[in-house]
């Protein structure tokens, strides 16, 4: 399958996780791909394994300004052009009400699910208008569904939503597609790090089994290939669409 062939995809956090099965999704697919991701040994780990030429690998964090800058123009100074910003970096935890969310833990759910969007915009929306390409948004169903005490989470998911309808309309102009994908349950380890904190992780598997109407929760793939063609020129018409890759967990009340 050679449907990215071609394509620059700039990628955040995709050294684990849903960002890691989206890398490999459009590496097979025959992009070039770009990481930037904080965590140093994962990145390492994730060159040897990918062990491609068409990889890219930048150690760094979204919440800053200067490593999304740095990491967008090398990226440009490398490929030559960027044709996708997959903004898909993001934290959930920690597992909370409101009230007893601190200032902090609300601050960084915010900087790194949200801001980090504000900063890859900034820096590169002018290398997307030269290829007229598009962005996607790694969002959750939570920000149109909630979920409970998750509320500083599901807020700056229901932001991301928001997000990428306005900027939706306002890139169209120039050509440039805005879309997101929204996974309910994705086995990852961020997900397995809030199953083991549960007071009962069987009983958990089971819950994550049962949300999603098709009876089991996914791994990362199935969020990478819905992203593949989101990115793709298959999907040149759609744009603000919100893409629910859930398995049917929004569809209402079941036993
Ligand atoms: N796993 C799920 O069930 C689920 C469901 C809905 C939405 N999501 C969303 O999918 C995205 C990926 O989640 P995941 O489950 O793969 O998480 P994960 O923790 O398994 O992987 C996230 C990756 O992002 C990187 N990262 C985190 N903070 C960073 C920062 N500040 N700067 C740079 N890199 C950073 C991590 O190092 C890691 O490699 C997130 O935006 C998350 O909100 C996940």
């Amino acid at each position: 399958m050679s449907l990215l062939k071609g394509k620059i995809v700039f990628l955040t956090g995709g050294a684990a996780g849903i960002g890691k099965a989206c890398a490999n999704a459009y590496l097979k697919a025959g992009a070039s791909v770009s990481i930037m991701d904080s965590d140093e040994v994962a990145m390492k780990d994730l060159k040897t394994e990918f062990d491609s030429t068409a990889l890219l690998t930048f150690v760094g964090n979204v919440c800053s300004e200067h490593d999304i800058k740095r990491a967008l123009e090398s990226t440009f100074g490398t490929f030559g052009k960027i044709d996708v910003i997959h903004n898909n970096a993001g934290i959930a935890s920690p597992s909370k009400t409101l009230d007893q969310t601190n200032e902090e833990e609300w601050d960084n759910l915010f900087i790194v699910n949200l801001k980090s969007v504000f900063w890859t915009t900034k820096h590169g929306i002018e290398y997307l208008k030269q290829t007229k390409g598009c962005i996607l948004n790694t969002s959750s169903m939570v920000g149109e569904m909630g979920q409970d005490n998750h509320a500083a989470y599901v807020a700056t998911k229901g932001g991301m939503n928001a997000l990428t309808k306005a900027m939706a309309l306002d890139y169209a102009p120039f050509g440039i597609r805005v879309n997101a994908v929204c996974p309910a349950g994705v086995l990852t380890p961020m997900l397995r790090k809030w199953m083991v904190e549960q007071p009962n992780p069987v009983e958990i598997e089971d819950y994550l089994n049962n949300i999603h109407a098709l009876g089991y929760c996914p791994e990362g793939d199935v969020i990478a290939d819905v992203a593949v063609f989101l990115i793709s020129d298959l999907a040149r018409f759609v744009t603000g669409n919100l893409m629910p890759v859930s398995g049917g967990a929004e569809l209402g009340y079941k036993r």
